[in-house]
């Protein structure tokens, strides 16, 4: 135990306990280089608390114990433990003993997201964002010149809240050549992005009595929040190997469910034909509506993209993209092609939440799209995000052999699972923390299938240029063998 004051791990210990988990996290911080050691302790100490895997109420081992299971001096822990106190984190009990603050808030979810602060990210594997650099400045500012120099005063007054009709043409021409969308301009409506295609959405839906829809578990939390935030509560429905398990979805009872089926966020899985099937059978069956957010479909590497799935049902499958992805997504431009008889309600409502989208920025997004510069772009983007993908696949199974990579044919981003002798996934993400690299686990989008021990990361690579995955997977490594050769008694050390 803790307190023996030898070497050995500690038993696994119940919660508001001092156990392993949280020993653990303490370990990388005590193989840091001595001059930073001090600081690694506080740090790896307050995250333990601001992340909950030390509750309010739990009691610290002395400094002195701690410090010999850590094999670092007394005073770093003495220290760690008066400067936690000085924050709130941890309070000192009337005669010896510390505690971990009554007074820190509860952990919110996706706690389990350790993050090296801000100022020292050296490398940030988080998925979400395309490289901004390549966003096509030249050609966009051109558009823009163009745009401003011809488009008459009367167009910018209030727009068309569905969109500008230049735009709505070039989007539907775009999307029906490039996703296989049924997409009719007048039913095209023009939003700020994919976001507020899921508000919409809710709202209509909402409107017409709905309080629930199902989303995938694993997903993304922003669907739920979307929802949430139209009345919406949002029940997650499990995943297969081939996409949306349908039989949970028939059992849920839910009328609408949310979908990735290009390239399913998080895990990366496209739908497989016979689910795509199955999921329009439902949604004839029950009246149903599938809401497909169609976030990064653009980018698939191997083989042709596959269609959108609203493509083969546009009455029961409400399509919504972005160019978030493809461009940038400051520019908070995206679409929603619903079902006919939704259109005017979401119309209605895109009317009330803000008038329509900015009248110059759509002119020139259809202006863009037309030249051929939304093509070249995404040419360009391919190009460059298969080169880091391969970059990242080739560098995780030379410095973490045994890794599994899936959700490698498309889009931003992959999920690496590496196996059980990296883990605890806990210790990992503090050690890659400590060395400065950014990750999410897969763990912060929901449920898994099964807890393993294995090491799941969801690892964003579009955004780095190859020379900092690659440096981003050395550090991982290093910081893997210091922490190895520590605990064998090496006293490794991370020197990159
Ligand atoms: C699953 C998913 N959908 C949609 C988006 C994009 O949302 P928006 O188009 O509002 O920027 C993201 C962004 O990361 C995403 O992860």
């Amino acid at each position: 135990m803790m307190s023996s004051g030898t070497n050995s791990r500690p038993n696994r210990s119940q919660g508001g306990e001092f156990g392993t988990a949280a020993w653990e996290l303490l370990l990388p911080a005590a193989a840091a280089p001595a001059r930073r050691r001090g600081r690694a302790l506080q740090s790896a100490l307050r995250e333990a608390v601001r992340s909950g895997r030390l509750v309010p109420g739990t009691r610290l081992p002395s400094s002195r114990a701690l410090a010999a299971d850590l094999r670092v001096s007394r005073g770093l822990v003495t220290e760690a433990y008066e400067q936690l106190t000085a924050e709130g984190y941890l309070r000192s009990g009337r005669g010896a003993g510390t505690w971990v603050s009554e007074a820190v808030r509860a952990p919110v979810p996706g706690a389990r997201d350790l993050a090296p602060r801000a100022e020292d990210v050296r490398v940030d594997f988080r998925p979400g964002t395309p490289d901004l650099s390549l966003f096509p400045r030249s050609a966009w500012a051109a558009a823009h010149r163009s745009v401003l120099g011809r488009l008459p005063h009367g167009a910018l007054g209030y727009p068309d809240p569905r969109g500008l009709p230049v735009l709505r043409e070039a989007l539907a021409a775009l999307l029906s050549r490039r996703r296989g969308v049924v997409a009719d301009p007048e039913r095209l409506v023009v939003c700020s992005g994919v976001a507020q295609a899921t508000t919409l959405l809710g709202f209509v839906l909402h409107g017409r009595g709905m309080r629930s829809v199902g989303v995938e578990d694993p997903g993304s939390p922003e669907h739920s929040a979307l929802f949430a935030s139209a009345g919406i509560t949002t029940i997650g429905l499990p995943l297969d190997d081939e996409g949306l398990a349908t039989e949970p979805l028939v059992r849920s009872g839910v009328r609408a469910v949310v979908t990735t089926p290009a390239h399913q966020f998080p895990t990366g899985i496209a739908y497989s034909a016979a689910r795509r099937g199955r999921l329009l059978e439902w949604a004839r069956a029950t009246d149903g509506l599938i809401m497909e957010d169609d976030y990064d479909g653009d980018f698939r590497y191997d083989r042709a993209p596959v269609g959108a799935l609203q493509g083969l049902d546009p009455e029961h499958v409400a399509y919504t993209g972005s160019v978030s992805k493809s461009l940038a997504p400051g520019l908070r431009l995206g679409w929603l092609l619903a079902p006919t008889d939704m259109t005017d309600e979401i119309v209605a409502r895109k009317r009330t939440m803000d008038l329509g989208n900015p009248a110059v920025d759509q002119a020139v997004l259809a202006d863009f799209i037309t030249r051929g510069g939304y093509d070249r772009q995404l040419r360009r983007c391919q190009r460059a995000y298969r080169e880091r993908r391969d970059t990242l696949t080739s560098m995780l199974a030379e410095h973490f052999p045994g890794t599994e990579v899936s959700g490698i044919a498309a889009g931003l981003h992959i999920i690496a699972t590496l196996p059980e002798r990296y883990g605890p996934e806990a210790a990992f993400m503090a050690r890659a923390a400590d060395a400065g690299v950014a990750l999410r686990p897969l763990g912060n989008y929901g449920t898994l299938p099964g807890e393993d021990g294995a090491v799941r990361l969801v690892l964003g690579y579009a955004h780095l240029a190859p020379a900092d995955i690659e440096r981003g997977v050395r550090l991982l490594a290093a910081a893997h063998r210091g922490a190895n050769g520590r605990a064998a008694g090496g006293g490794g050390r991370v020197f990159i």
